[in-house]
């Protein structure tokens, strides 16, 4: 691993506060193909991303997030969702259940990290209603919320969050 990387992982963090300035069209066309980046289960690529920049919407989707007002002030708010059934064709209960999901996850952490490395903030949200927010973006039956990911430009620099020693997180065998 690069030492850069290293350092765009370590550099990441929760940001809860947005400024008004918009995400550039470039940067993020970059997110979004990092996205599309992202490995899937049999590449079967199990999840659809709906680029929210309506302000309404985003409105929506704080609500839905039970009120967390920062997901309405990014200017762009990317939403996850799992195609459970496209990953079932090939994958049967295990793809519906965990690849899809996986899929989706993982498409929105190569999200998170480009956003990151393009100098933008971004909070992972994984706290609403999914009814809700399937209604705010228009998703049919088959299609499950994963994660909310609001991103603009920070408006705070938060303090550093703490993790567990690396040594109690892993078990070497
Ligand atoms: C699955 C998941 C769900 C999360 N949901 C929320 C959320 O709903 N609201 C929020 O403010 N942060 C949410 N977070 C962000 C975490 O609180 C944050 O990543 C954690 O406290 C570590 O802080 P850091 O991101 O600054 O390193 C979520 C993160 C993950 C991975």
């Amino acid at each position: 691993m690069s030492g850069d990387f290293l350092e765009l992982c370590k550099r990441r963090q929760s940001v809860r506060r947005f400024t008004a300035e918009p995400v550039p069209d470039e940067a993020l066309q970059q997110i979004l193909e990092a996205a599309r980046a992202a490995p899937s289960a049999g590449n079967l690529q199990a999840y659809e991303i709906v680029v929210v920049k309506d302000p309404q919407t985003r409105q929506k989707l704080a609500a839905a997030s039970r009120g967390q007002g920062f997901v309405a002030q990014a200017p762009v708010v990317l939403v996850f969702l799992a195609l459970p059934q496209a990953s079932a064709r090939v994958y049967g209960e295990r793809g519906a259940r965990l690849y899809s999901v996986q899929d989706a996850t993982i498409a929105c952490t190569c999200a998170m990290l480009a956003a990151t490395s393009l100098g933008l903030a971004t909070t992972w949200v994984g706290a609403f209603y999914d009814n809700e927010v399937m209604a705010a973006v228009g998703a049919g039956p088959h299609q499950v919320p994963v994660a909310l990911l609001p991103v603009g430009h920070a408006g705070e620099n938060p303090r550093r969050t703490s993790r567990r020693p690396l040594q109690n997180m892993i078990r070497v065998i």
